[in-house]
């Protein structure tokens, strides 16, 4: 389709027209100029995005040129050709799943990124209704795969991608295993025999990232983010395979809807967006029925924008945006729609995840156990809010697979609090000039020979002397999710061991305090401070100290788990690998590893030192037989004094338990703000509930 000349012009000329706004536009001829450029390069990137599935550019870029183009138009509509990409959908398949044809064409959405585009389409659509009033429903928009359902006489039917966005690809098997799809719902009580629903499949972020973590042990490539790991899992071929992947689908739209005698119900019978989504949650769907929030004008959906936009990352699924919907939906005949997307709904963009730029350098970076890093030095790039000017590599072989050189141009994706992540090299605008990266063979920090075990992806340092090793190693016990010791950050701990005040991590516990005050930087009270929180950090539950010690494999999970069955992290010394591996969740590898560590010397001194130093190594009374012995806890909906985590841990430090579902176990169910479907199940077997003040009460009496 392009050469490879060809698409290096495109690139390069991309690069141009993104420094472009309408504003710097003076002339007609020069805009009919850059409308033609930009007709040729989102036609290039078009082809890239469809029909290669492999875009050059992030989507947040290929907006802005879209929308500079629309805005040309706007101004100068006689430069409009039928051929602009601003005129139709693009289309192309891949053919592994049976085609199929939507009811409903499924249309995008247009997109907006300011409150001036926001009253734009407010008045847009005040004008074509001819009315004074709009209410709005406002809803999150969700960064999954996009599906759409189709039920008839209250059988799940069919469900298929987006596809062209007129022909879907049929994946009703994959989609049968989700469970938060119904294999049948109640339409009929509604009048409805075929109903077409509109969804988003999505992966919990917090599952997400225990999917790559679990991937990377296994040397496998990470996915750079709950989108395509949702994406990707959808179109597995096997649905035994989906099941595992924890998938769930949320619906936001009815697109079509008939009864009995094809009479349409939409805008008739179903007459407002929120009471169909209301709907769709009786009905047993996943929707988002207690994010939805109808507003009575503009200013109020704006509002709401900002608010979401504000505790977007504390949201447990990946949003992009909120979308905007006209609420009243016997308005959307006399709205209509364009080729490419209904003029009844907006979506509001939260500032973008994804950037271009360049590979300057590579560094090897040695972690606490061994494990060189590559780590590439960025041009430094605004994503979502945050400059970012270093990513990891991961290992050799994501280097090689993704064929990463120094000099490249690459995107870059930083979604939520997830670590930036290479998506790709943007090969296509290489000069010939890139560099590749050469691995080394000694450690960069103490200079042995770094070894690459069979079967393994990571080279690494053995030594276990190694200075980074040992700095890492005593940064990652004082971290926030260990024994949490605010002031002893990695920075600090590089500082004092340079200057020899560190060299283990129990001489973090003979600090010097004199000599620590006299350092440039610190005085008598960050001294002091950080004295307090060392001497705090003794008394940590357990679970934190093991998670602390850094032994291979054992994460904040495993360290509980661990935690859970023993009274005195000394105990472990006498575990064999085959008491190790009947703990839940605990296979051979991870059971060799902890046995490795508390049969070796230099660890087992440690522990012992730091026993002596006055570190709680034993459960505390109250830990084991706390106030709180025998119940279970069950939390849904947001607490506002901590986060899950913290008040997990309020109820283990007192003995009690932590359960994620409701049952006839649970002794209460804490209720925060915005609660899952956990109430209504709490209700009907007469569980009792707290709210968050009750139960921090119980917690600290
Ligand atoms: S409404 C005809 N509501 O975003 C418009 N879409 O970028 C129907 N999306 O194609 C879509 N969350 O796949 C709607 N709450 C939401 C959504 C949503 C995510 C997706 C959808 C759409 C894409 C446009």
């Amino acid at each position: 389709m392009y050469t490879k000349e060809e698409e290096k012009r495109l690139i390069e000329k991309t690069r141009q027209l993104l420094k472009i706004s309408i504003k710097d536009i003076k002339t007609k001829e020069e805009a009919r100029k850059i409308a033609e450029e930009l007709r040729e390069v989102i036609k290039y990137h078009d082809w890239r995005y469809y029909v290669l599935a492999n875009p050059v550019i992030s989507d947040y870029e290929y907006d802005k040129l879209f929308h500079l183009l629309i805005e040309i138009e706007e101004k100068y509509p006689d430069l409009i050709t039928p051929d602009s990409p601003t005129q139709r959908v693009a289309s192309g398949l891949t053919k592994e799943f049976p085609p199929v044809r939507h009811l409903a064409p499924m249309l995008s959405l247009e997109n907006s990124y300011n409150e001036d585009d926001l009253r734009d389409f407010d008045r847009r659509v005040k004008e074509i209704t001819k009315r004074t009033e709009i209410e709005y429903s406002v809803e999150p928009k969700f960064d999954g795969a996009g599906i759409a359902l189709v039920y008839e006489n209250n059988l799940f039917i069919r469900g298929a991608t987006r596809g062209d966005g007129v022909v879907g690809e049929d994946i009703t098997p994959n989609l049968k295993v989700i469970k938060t799809i119904p294999l049948s719902a109640d339409f009929k009580r509604y009048g409805i025999k075929t109903i077409e629903i509109r969804g988003e499949v999505l992966i919990r972020k917090d599952l997400f990232k225990k999917i790559n973590q679990e991937r990377l042990e296994e040397g496998l490539p990470p996915f750079a983010n709950p989108r395509n790991a949702a994406a990707g899992s959808l179109r597995l071929q096997n649905p035994k395979e989906v099941a595992k992947r924890g998938l769930e689908a949320f619906v936001y739209q009815i697109t079509y809807a008939v009864d009995e005698n094809g009479n349409n119900l939409l805008g008739t019978k179903l007459k407002k967006h929120h009471e169909s989504i209301k709907m769709l949650y009786e009905l047993g769907f996943k929707s988002p029925y207690k994010e939805i929030k109808v507003c009575e004008n503009i200013d109020e959906v704006i509002d709401y924008c900002n608010e979401w936009q504000e505790k977007r990352d504390s949201y447990p699924y990946e949003i992009d945006g909120m979308v905007i919907k006209v609420n009243d939906i016997s308005l959307y005949d006399i709205l209509g729609a364009t080729s490419h997307h209904p003029r009844w709904a907006i979506a509001f963009k939260f500032r973008a995840r994804q950037a271009t730029t360049r590979l300057l350098d590579v560094v090897f970076q040695v972690g606490r156990t061994g494990a060189v890093t590559p780590v590439g030095k960025l041009e430094p790039v605004e994503i979502g809010g945050v400059t970012v000017s270093s990513v990891s590599l991961i290992n050799e072989d994501f280097i090689k697979e993704k064929d990463i050189r120094i000099g490249d141009l690459l995107l870059i994706e930083r979604a939520g609090d997830v670590i930036p992540y290479v998506v790709k090299v943007i090969k296509e605008a290489r000069t010939g000039n890139e560099k590749p990266i050469v691995f080394p063979k000694y450690c960069p920090s103490c200079g042995s020979p770094l070894v690459k075990p069979p079967g393994e992806a990571v080279w690494r340092c053995v030594n276990a002397n190694c200075p980074a090793q040992v700095k890492e190693r005593i940064a990652h016990f004082a971290s926030k999710d260990a024994m949490d010791i605010r002031g002893l950050g990695p920075r600090i701990v590089e500082r004092f061991y340079d200057l020899g005040l560190l060299r283990t991590i129990p001489d973090i516990y003979r600090l010097d305090f004199e000599k620590i005050k006299q350092l440039e930087g610190f005085g008598e009270k960050s001294a002091e401070n950080l004295r307090k929180s060392i001497e705090e950090s003794k008394h940590r539950p357990i679970h934190r100290l093991i998670y602390g010690l850094g032994i291979r494999y054992v994460g904040q999970v495993t360290a509980r788990t661990l935690a859970e069955n023993i009274k005195c992290v000394e105990e472990l010394e006498d575990w064999t690998i085959e008491q190790l591996e009947s703990l839940e969740d605990i296979g051979y590898v991870v059971a060799k590893s902890i046995y490795d560590f508390f049969h070796n010397e230099q660890n087992i001194k440690m522990i012992h030192e730091l026993k002596e130093l006055g570190v709680q190594t034993c459960k505390e009374e109250k830990e084991e037989e706390g106030k709180l012995k025998d119940m279970t806890f069950v939390f849904t909906g947001t607490l506002s004094c901590c986060s899950r985590e913290k008040a997990k841990e309020m109820v283990e430090t007192l003995g009690g338990k932590v359960s994620n579902s409701v049952s006839h176990k649970t002794t209460y169910l804490v209720v925060g703000e915005t609660p899952g479907s956990k109430l209504a199940k709490a209700q009907k077997l007469g569980i009792k509930t707290l709210n968050e003040e009750q139960f921090l009460e119980l917690v600290k009496s």
